[in-house]
């Protein structure tokens, strides 16, 4: 029996011998698609290629992707753990023909790999094809010896693929293995009714005919080229080759499950009982490399799904008995499994195990109140004599503590309630549509991908030679205006416009766009800012400052030099803190998002706890140290194998081709990357962190300031110093300790006019006895004062106390538009007459529209309506007599 490591490793071989160059998996988190959370095929990568964006130097590519469905068109998650087939992560193999073999050969690899080296017996097999694909039949009929009674048809839902709701998509054929009856002894049918219905036929293939675009409005458009985009579900063709009838019964999973009931101590069961161990063996493979690739558990987007995950396996391990973090044990299961397949993983495997274990731990806290809190709701609707928990109840569970709907219809049920599933899936369609809405203006580049194929195949790429020069001359390839191509601009239009070549840099790194002008002989533009929306095109947005603009004229292009060059030390300098940040905080850093502007840079990254301020000292101090060392920048291109061969750090959220740019300073300091920078450190001068702060659970951002900003932010920090000693008459290092005196003595002086006003207060209440008035000989006290803390109120009812010696003291203090309100009763009058502080201060607060109680011999209150507080002072005789 093959094991999953040589099935995998056979997949790649047949396809190489096949002429595919093999490619490694791309991030999970898709490089420059808004469109798309996580990577959820093996064709994202290369989305540009198939809509004429992009370009490889190879026709032919195969590998295994990494792939996460949990969100948008693909989404698994609720099947998870239930059937043995379904996963949030999960292995794709593919095959790709980028315009080069098209649905003949395509059908006849896969025939040819699956039957002939991997020996599935060919009567077992079924394939589908789309409607009207009567191409695809054809070729199923001349390269194999499928019969033709086992090849179906069926309509778009099931044979045409799309990626998402917009982007590359096609017909499709599939292939099935038929497991037998005994795969589901329900379906009594026939086998060829069972293909897309029954447990019988598990699909295994995708063959993907790539011929359309699907643009925003749902229209298709058909794409220049044919391409051929496969996919096979790894842990489903393991579990094929290797005769079971479950993902989770193959090497993939068992050594996962055994972790899980070690830890547990629960034993692993075939089944129902086994859901649980299912679930977290799933969950944690999804969390560990979505972890490894950047995606931090958090509050929005991508970390909200994984914040998700990782809260229905904790859920799941209380089912197992667990109440406090052990799947985070499991992450070394999962790497000793994959590392090697998806290297990226290696480095970050102690911080993907930190970031585990602290949501574990933290949702462990927030699940008991969760628990309490359905179980409040479940007395509340009983108590209304109703038996079924709304929707939105159960999806604010969901939302706020992570209960998934079927653990909580579970808690329900046991307490003989059920759950309006038709509500909780309303609400969770109202959030999933807010997210997504949320994810596209995020992302949006704003250009339309056929216009972009057009001006790429009219005109060609745009040259970037912004790495020599900052100016050149260059003709005006195309002109964008309001999302439309136009043949001509005049004054005061603001427009998109490419050139054959430019020195512009458009934004992408992290590094802002160039600015700067574009002069013609009849007018100019100003460039406010240059994007690159796809690798190949860089787009200057304009306006027309005067004159008229054509395409196919010539124009001299200037950036603006001033600002590039202040972008470039920038540049540098976030190279540099990305260096002394590993150094000073260990090797776990990796970084997760960068803006690199004129005078400022802001730098994301991966770190489990709040960098301290020694550190932040440490690392300002290494990053200065390293500009007055002033080293070289060397730059040089080269295969992206020998880049990385030399250490060279990437960026898990950049696309990188087979040809990278590597930027090294010193001999400190490899990364590929982009972007321009400065010939040596010194000439940034000097960079001074401002800021260190959390964006995410296991992600903090540090902003410093960079070369002429950090100088002027150090002069005026000086020069505010100097006014403070200036104006405190002291030498520098004196300030600190006497301002500390001063404070001490400013709270001492503080204290002190609070003692004086509270007697300078109680000394007037000795006049005020004067009012006390008698009700069925009761004296009682009723007096409204201003702005009197509630401290000295208490010792003005005391001492009324003393000096009346039996009464009912009643104050209300004015503050604003609050009042509170103050009651004393003396001891005797409780005793005698059954009065109680606590229901006369009630009573009177009611009628200020608010609230009060406490003891039978004092008591407080307060209202917000203090316009009331005379009414409710010339209320207390008749409430006192009521209350006798
Ligand atoms: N992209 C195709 C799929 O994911 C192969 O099924």
């Amino acid at each position: 029996m093959m094991t999953s490591d040589q099935i995998r490793a056979s997949f790649l071989d047949y396809f190489h011998r096949q002429k595919h160059v093999i490619v490694p998996s791309s991030s999970l988190i898709p490089a420059d698609d808004p469109t798309l959370l996580f990577t959820n095929a093996g064709m994202n990568q290369f989305k540009d290629v198939f809509l004429g964006l992009g370009e490889r130097s190879y026709k032919r590519a195969a590998d295994t992707q990494k792939c996460i469905r949990v969100s948008g068109k693909h989404n698994d998650l609720e099947e998870v753990g239930y059937d043995g087939h379904h996963h949030t992560f999960f292995e794709m193999l593919g095959n790709w023909s980028f315009g080069d073999y098209y649905k003949r050969e395509a059908i006849s690899f896969a025939w040819e790999l699956i039957t002939e080296v991997w020996k599935i017996p060919k009567d077992k097999l079924w394939a589908t094809i789309y409607l009207d694909d009567d191409e695809a039949e054809k070729m199923w009929i001349e390269s194999t010896d499928l019969p033709v009674d086992r090849i179906l048809r069926f309509d778009e839902k099931e044979n045409f693929w799309e990626m998402g709701e917009t982007g590359p998509c096609g017909p499709c054929s599939e292939l099935f293995v038929d497991l037998g009856v005994e795969a589901d002894p329900d379906f009594k049918g026939e086998p060829k009714d069972g293909v897309n219905v029954s447990d019988r036929f598990r699909e295994f293939w995708n063959l993907v005919f790539i011929q359309y675009n699907r643009d925003e409005n749902g229209q298709l458009h058909p794409l220049p080229d044919t391409h051929v985009d496969t996919g096979m579900g790894f842990e489903r063709i393991v579990a094929i080759m290797q005769g079971v009838d479950s993902n989770y019964k193959t090497d993939v999973f068992k050594p996962l499950l055994d972790e899980i009931a070690n830890l547990t101590n629960q034993e692993y069961v075939d089944g129902g009982g086994g859901v649980p161990h299912r679930v977290i063996a799933d969950h944690i493979r999804c969390l560990t490399f979505a972890i490894g690739d950047g995606v931090m558990p958090s509050n929005e987007g991508r970390g909200y799904v994984m914040r998700r995950i990782l809260r229905r396996a904790v859920l799941y391990g209380k089912k197992l008995g667990m109440s406090s973090p052990f799947i985070f044990n499991l992450v070394d299961t999962v790497v000793d499994r994959l590392g090697k397949v998806f290297p990226d993983v290696l480095p970050r495997q102690d911080f993907i195990k930190e970031i585990v274990k602290g949501e574990e731990h933290r949702f462990h806290q927030t699940l008991d109140r969760g628990l309490d809190i359905l179980d409040g709701l479940l007395d509340q609707i009983g108590a209304e004599g109703k038996s079924v928990l709304p929707g939105n109840r159960a999806f604010e569970l969901y939302d706020t503590f992570g209960f998934p709907l079927d653990l909580t219809q579970v808690l329900a049920n046991e307490r003989d309630f059920s759950v309006d599933e038709d509500g909780f899936s309303e609400s969770m369609e109202t959030q999933r549509n807010r997210s997504r809405a949320a994810w596209k203006t995020a992302g949006e580049a704003g250009y339309d991908s056929e216009i972009l194929s057009e001006i790429l195949k009219e005109s060609g790429k745009t040259e970037f030679i912004g790495y020599q020069t900052n100016q050149t001359k260059a003709e005006i390839t195309a002109i964008i205006h309001h999302g439309e191509l136009v043949s001509a601009i005049t004054e005061g239009d603001e427009v998109s416009v490419v050139l054959n070549r430019t020195p512009f840099y458009g934004e992408s790194g992290g590094q802002v766009g160039d600015t700067g002008t574009i002069v013609a002989e009849n007018g100019s533009l100003d460039v406010l800012d240059t994007q690159k929306p796809t690798p190949d095109l860089v787009v200057h947005k304009c306006k027309v400052i005067d004159g008229s603009f054509t395409p196919r004229i010539f124009a001299n292009a200037q950036v603006n030099r001033e600002r590039r060059q202040k972008i470039a030390l920038s540049h540098t300098a976030t190279h540099i803190l990305h260096n002394a940040l590993r150094k000073v905080l260990g090797d776990h850093v990796s970084q997760a998002g960068s803006l690199v502007e004129p005078e400022r840079l802001r730098f994301d990254f991966t770190h489990y706890e709040a960098v301290s301020s020694s550190q932040i000292r440490e690392i300002e101090a290494f990053v200065n140290q390293k500009i007055r060392t002033n080293s070289q920048i060397a730059i040089a291109e080269m295969p992206l194998q020998e880049a990385k061969d030399r250490g060279a750090l990437a960026f898990f959220g950049d696309k990188y081709g087979d040809i990278v740019r590597m930027v090294e300073i010193g001999d400190y300091s490899i990364e590929l990357c982009g972007g321009t920078h400065i010939n040596t450190t010194g000439e940034i001068g000097l960079v001074k962190i401002i800021s260190e702060s959390s964006i995410a659970a296991g992600t903090r951002r540090i902003e410093a300031l960079t070369g002429e900003s950090a100088y002027l932010h150090q002069r005026d920090e000086g020069d505010l110093l100097k006014d403070i000693s200036g104006i405190l008459k002291l030498q520098r290092d004196q300030i600190l300790e006497r301002l500390g005196k001063l404070l001490d003595a400013n709270r001492d002086l503080e204290r002190q006019v609070k003692e004086l006003q509270s007697k300078v207060t109680m000394n007037r209440t000795t006049d005020l006895v004067d009012e006390v008035i008698s009700v069925d000989g009761i004296s009682i006290l009723a007096k409204v004062v201003e702005n009197i803390d509630r401290s000295t109120l208490r010792n003005m009812v005391d001492s009324f106390k003393k000096q009346l010696e039996s009464g009912v003291v009643v104050i209300a203090s004015i503050n604003g538009n609050d009042v509170s309100f103050i009651v004393g009763v003396t001891l005797d009058l409780i005793d005698s007459h059954g009065l109680k502080a606590g229901n006369i201060v009630k009573e009177v607060a009611e009628i200020a529209g608010g609230k009060g109680g406490g003891r039978s011999d004092l008591a407080q209150g307060g209202a917000k309506d203090s316009g009331q507080t005379k009414t409710a002072i010339n209320a207390v005789a008749k409430i006192v007599a009521a209350q006798i």
